[in-house]
């Protein structure tokens, strides 16, 4: 099996929580933060080295939207479409992001640069609304502001 994370990244994700199970998330995090994503084969991994049954790893991976099942782009950005930040715009906000960036939802830029998702509520409902670039929340935001923003992480 593929090693993906060091002996010592491991050991320091697992002495911060109380047992294996808990850290499942934060090992899933830092294999995305790797790999860009999280494959199959990726989920065995993680189930070994936590000792759970891989079927565990798939439900944790397949509910929460964060977590990326396919190769996307090096910026994965999540738009709400729950009900707060509908009403305050996330339609206008993703059209605008879909022109911007000749791509629509599920695709990814020809540069590999930025992956476009819709997503439930990201739990900032009073920043509606709000938009996700990778683990940063930006609320609430406007077309002209997230310009700005997808000009600084091109940069980056
Ligand atoms: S409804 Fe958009 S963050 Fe909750």
């Amino acid at each position: 099996m593929q090693q993906i994370l060091s002996k010592n990244e491991v050991q320091e994700l697992l002495g911060r929580y109380p047992n294996k199970e808990a850290a499942l998330m934060p090992v899933l995090r830092a294999i995305q933060m790797k790999e860009g994503h999280i494959s199959k084969e990726a989920e065995h991994y993680a189930a070994a080295i936590l000792e759970l049954h891989p079927s565990r790893v798939r439900e944790v991976v397949a509910f929460y939207s964060m977590f990326r099942e396919k190769p996307e782009g090096k910026h994965l950005i999540l738009v709400c479409e729950s009900i707060s930040c509908a009403l305050l715009g996330s339609e206008t906000i993703l059209e605008h992001l879909k022109k911007r960036l000749a791509i629509g939802v599920g695709e990814t830029t020809a540069d590999k640069c930025f992956t476009l998702e819709t997503a439930e509520c990201l739990a900032c409902c009073d920043q509606a609304p709000s938009v996700m670039i990778n683990d940063e929340l930006f609320g609430p935001v406007t077309p002209e502001e997230l310009d700005g923003i997808l000009e600084e992480k091109m940069k980056g």
